[in-house]
C-alpha cells in the first residue's frame, strides 16, 4: 500500500528530504519517495546557514535541485524555514547592532521567498520562537527587533512570495502553555492585517507518550482560529528511556558504547510504536477537515536525524520504514486506520 494514495481525500503526506537523497545517491530511497509521498520539507538545505552562507552570497543550488527532484516525483514542496534562531550562518551571529539584524532579516526574507515563489506550496515563514511558558524566546531577532518580528517577517513573507501559504511552526506546541502563546502569536498576526494560513506541530513525540489529548485540544484551538493546522516534522522517538526507565541519552553521553537496541528493536517496542502511530492517525481522521499535511522527518530509520541527536551514534526507530526500507508493523497500523 501507499501513504499518499491511501489517505488522498484526507491529508497530503510527507517526507523530509536530505541532499544526500535529493544527489540521486540513495535511489531505493527515491522510489520508496515516489511511491509513498506526495509533499516533501528540505531538512537543512532551505535553512539560512545553508542557503545564505554569507552577506551577500546565496547558495541556492541544493534548493533548485530540490525543487526539480520534487517536481519529477511529483511532490509538493513545504520550504523551511525562513527565520529561526537556530542554524544561522556565521555573519548573522556575529551581528552586533539592532540595523545590520534588520538587514539580515528583511534581505534574507526577501529574497528567499522570492525566488521560490510559484514553487514551493509552504513557507515556515517562523520556526521555533516560543519558549514552553508561552512566552517569546531568547534570539538574535528578539533581542534586536523585537516581539513583533514574528508578525514583521509574514509581513515580508507576504510580500515577496504571494503565491505560497504561510506558517508558523514550533514544537510543544500542543501544550497547554505554549499552546496560548502560540495562539496570542497569531492572533497578533491576524490583527495587524497580515496573512497566516496555517499553524506547524512539528510532532517529535516519544514512544507510550503521545499526548493525544492535547493534540486534539490543539488542533480544535488552531482550526478556530481559522488557519490550517499541518503535522510537520513526525517521528516517535524510541530512545529517550529503556527498560529500566534510565535515561539513555545521559547514560550514553557518559559513555557511547552504551547504545541501547543496537541490534535491533525487542518485539515488544515495536508494537508499542505500531500502536502509538496508530492511535495519531486515528485522531488525524477524526479532524481531517482541519488538517493539511502529515509530514514525517525523514524516510526510513537509517537516516532519521534521532540517530544523531541529542547523543551522537544512538541507533534509533522512529519512523514507518525500516534501514531496508522496508514498511514497520507501524506502516501497517497506519494504513489500517482506514
Ligand atoms: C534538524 C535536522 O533534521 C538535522 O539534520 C539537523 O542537524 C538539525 O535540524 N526542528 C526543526 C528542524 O524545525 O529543522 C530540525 O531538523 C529538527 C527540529
Amino acid at each position: 500500500p501507499s501513504l499518499k494514495k491511501v489517505f488522498k481525500k484526507d491529508f497530503v503526506i510527507g517526507t523530509a528530504l536530505s541532499i544526500y537523497q535529493i544527489d540521486d545517491k540513495d535511489p531505493q530511497a527515491t522510489s520508496l519517495i515516489a511511491q509513498q509521498f506526495n509533499t516533501a520539507t528540505p531538512e537543512n538545505i532551505m535553512k539560512a546557514q545553508i542557503i545564505h552562507p554569507k552577506w551577500d552570497v546565496y547558495n541556492f543550488e541544493p534548493a533548485d535541485k530540490l525543487i526539480t527532484y520534487c517536481k519529477n516525483l511529483n511532490l509538493e514542496v513545504n520550504a523551511h524555514a525562513l527565520i529561526w534562531h537556530s542554524q544561522l550562518p556565521n555573519f548573522v551571529r556575529q551581528i552586533k547592532d539592532a540595523d545590520s539584524v534588520k538587514t539580515f532579516f528583511e534581505n534574507h526574507i526577501t529574497t528567499v521567498a522570492k525566488r521560490y515563489d510559484g514553487k514551493v506550496k509552504t513557507w515556515d515563514v517562523v520556526n521555533e520562537a516560543l519558549n514552553e511558558d508561552g512566552t517569546m524566546r531568547r534570539s538574535i531577532f528578539l533581542n534586536k527587533l523585537g516581539e513583533n518580528f514574528v508578525t514583521e517577517a509574514f509581513r515580508l513573507a507576504q510580500t515577496a512570495s504571494p503565491k505560497s501559504e504561510l506558517y508558523y511552526n514550533d514544537y510543544n506546541n500542543e501544550q497547554p502553555a505554549k499552546r496560548a502563546g502560540c495562539i496570542a502569536l497569531i492572533k497578533k498576526i491576524q490583527a495587524a492585517g497580515v496573512k497566516i494560513d496555517g499553524v506547524g506541530i512539528q510532532g517529535h513525540w516519544h514512544l507510550g507518550k503521545i499526548p493525544l489529548k492535547q493534540i486534539e485540544e490543539s488542533i480544535l484551538a488552531y482550526s478556530a482560529l481559522g488557519i490550517k493546522v499541518a503535522f510537520t516534522e513526525l517521528d516517535i522517538e524510541v530512545l529517550k528511556r529503556d527498560f529500566q526507565g534510565a535515561d539513555v541519552n545521559q547514560r550514553m553521553q557518559n559513555s557511547p558504547s552504551l547504545n541501547p537496541y543496537a541490534n535491533g528493536l525487542p518485539d515488544s517496542l515495536q508494537t508499542q510504536l505500531a500502536m502509538d502511530y496508530e492511535a495519531l492517525f486515528n485522531l488525524f481522521l477524526k479532524h481531517k477537515d482541519k488538517i493539511s499535511r502529515v509530514t514525517f522527518w525523514g524516510v526510513h530509520d537509517g537516516q532519521s536525524w534521532l540517530n544523531g541527536w541529542p547523543v551522537r551514534g544512538r541507533t534509533n526507530y522512529p519512523l514507518l520504514f525500516d534501514r531496508n526500507y522496508q514498511p514497520k508493523p507501524a506502516f501497517y497500523s497506519v494504513i489500517s486506520t482506514k
